[in-house]
């Protein structure tokens, strides 16, 4: 995988390259990539990625995706010209990735290639599976990726990244070598990747931020206020409570304590702050969405430990997210995170992490990614509380929570169907 992604960072940006790209057509064979992840046979591999409860560290994978979804993209882009202006994959985006890896420690395949291109952009679907401890692995092996890209019983996560192909030195977009398809079914595949693409564009122009509440929400959100109006809100700094003077037509001794079963979403909020130093990063200087990615899912897995107060939470899934702005080395990056979303009877709840970048100097901050998590509580004796909002954003943010849970439900159980008879539930 890295003497790939090195073949085309060994060019230096700053030579000025006046040879024009040639384009080469390629297939979906053509890009096709598999790594291997020997967790039962290497101890010291899986030493890297075991987690304190004995699972496999999801952050660890999902580092692996990005990185192999980068490496498949400079397999497509490469046109064997070692004199071609030097080119830059960044991800742009990942649709939404559910997890069904099992609780004991397997061994994992990773696969994936090019399933669509448009000008400069193009998506890579990649798939996790159990490999047999016994499985003949063999590399060259012909490829089909339309059989590849099936999902069954073995199955443990899916996803599709968009990676984008940026000039090494104006980092503007470039355009990539076209695909083409070699089999009626490839031609699907292509097909599929191309509604996505619209689907994705449909799906960001419904979020709450563009879109109002529904009449059914606006009556939810007076019930919400009513609900929330009757209860002491005790977290504020200053002496009394003007807040909830202000905003609840409750004189104070009308209030009652919140119940135990119940927690205001601001005190669900957990922050971390990162240094995003070299390692992280690829030879342009930008840190790997992967590494950001593994970031945000470890802190979405610390917050929701904290309000269930056990180390019971596992990571369902992960909401699409796209990456806006590049991150440099040596930024200051801020993660926020919060529950959004959670109460009995439901196992599930929903966290959001908001990834912005410091600018020290200037004192200015800049959001760079929006994620969300969808984590499950795995112990049956812990009652999961109810996360109230109190505020109008904070509502807004409870409302798209549930929109992304009734969404992640629906989506979750069409893969299910696909991967039956896996015994993986949400609650
Ligand atoms: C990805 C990026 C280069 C796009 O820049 P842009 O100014 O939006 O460029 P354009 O509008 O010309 O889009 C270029 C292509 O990217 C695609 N694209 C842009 N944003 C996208 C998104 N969020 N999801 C999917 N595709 C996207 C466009 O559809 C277009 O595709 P096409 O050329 O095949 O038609 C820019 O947003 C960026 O640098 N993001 C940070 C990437 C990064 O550093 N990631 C690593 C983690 S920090």
């Amino acid at each position: 995988m890295d003497k790939i992604i090195h073949k085309e960072n060994q060019k230096d940006p700053k030579v000025h390259h006046t040879k024009e790209r040639v384009l080469v057509d390629k297939t979906m064979a053509d890009s096709h990539m598999d790594v291997y992840l020997p967790f039962k046979s290497s101890p010291e591999l899986l030493e890297e990625y075991i987690f304190v409860d004995g699972r496999i560290r999801t952050g660890k994978l999902l580092e692996d995706l990005d990185a192999l979804a980068g490496a498949i993209a400079y397999k497509h882009i490469d046109n064997n010209d070692p004199q071609a202006a030097p080119v830059t994959i960044v991800t742009a985006s990942v649709d939404r990735l559910d997890l069904f890896l099992p609780k004991a420690v397997e061994n994992y395949r990773l696969s994936g290639n090019v399933t669509y291109v448009g000008t400069s952009s193009m998506e890579i679907f990649i798939k996790g599976e159990i490999v047999p401890e016994n499985a003949d692995i063999e590399n060259g092996k012909e490829i089909d990726v339309a059989k590849n890209s099936y999902l069954d019983a073995n199955t443990v996560l899916a996803t599709r990244f968009t990676m984008v192909a940026i000039d090494s030195s104006t980092h503007k977009p470039v355009q990539i070598n076209p695909l083409i398809t070699t089999s009626p079914a490839e031609k699907r595949i292509r097909e599929v990747a191309k509604m996505n693409k619209k689907r994705k564009k449909k799906e960001a122009e419904a979020s709450l931020t563009r879109q109002a509440p529904t009449a059914q929400e606006s009556l939810e959100m007076h019930d919400m206020f009513l609900e929330f109006s009757q209860y002491v809100y005790n977290n504020s700094k200053r002496d009394g409570d003007y807040g909830d003077d202000f905003a609840s037509t409750l004189s104070p001794d009308e209030r009652k304590p919140l119940p135990d079963d119940c927690v205001w979403m601001s005190d669900t909020r957990r922050d971390t702050l990162i240094l995003c130093h070299a390692q992280f990063r690829n030879v342009h200087n930008n840190i790997f969405g992967g590494f950001i990615m593994k970031k945000a899912l470890e802190l979405s897995f610390a917050t929701a430990s904290t309000f269930l107060r056990s180390k019971a939470p596992i990571v369902l899934s992960m909401d699409g997210v796209t990456f806006r702005k590049p991150v440099y080395v040596g930024s200051l990056l801020s993660m926020k995170a919060g529950v959004v979303w959670a109460g009995y009877p439901h196992r599930s709840l929903q966290v959001r992490v908001v990834a912005s970048v410091i600018d020290i100097e200037k004192n200015s901050k800049e959001t760079t990614n929006v994620f969300y998590f969808t984590l499950s509580c795995t112990d049956d004796d812990i009652k999961v509380p109810r996360v109230l909002p109190r505020t109008y954003a904070e509502i807004m943010l409870w409302l798209d929570g549930r929109r992304r849970r009734t969404h992640g439900l629906n989506a979750r159980r069409l893969l299910l169907d696909d991967l039956a008879p896996l015994p993986h539930s949400l609650g």
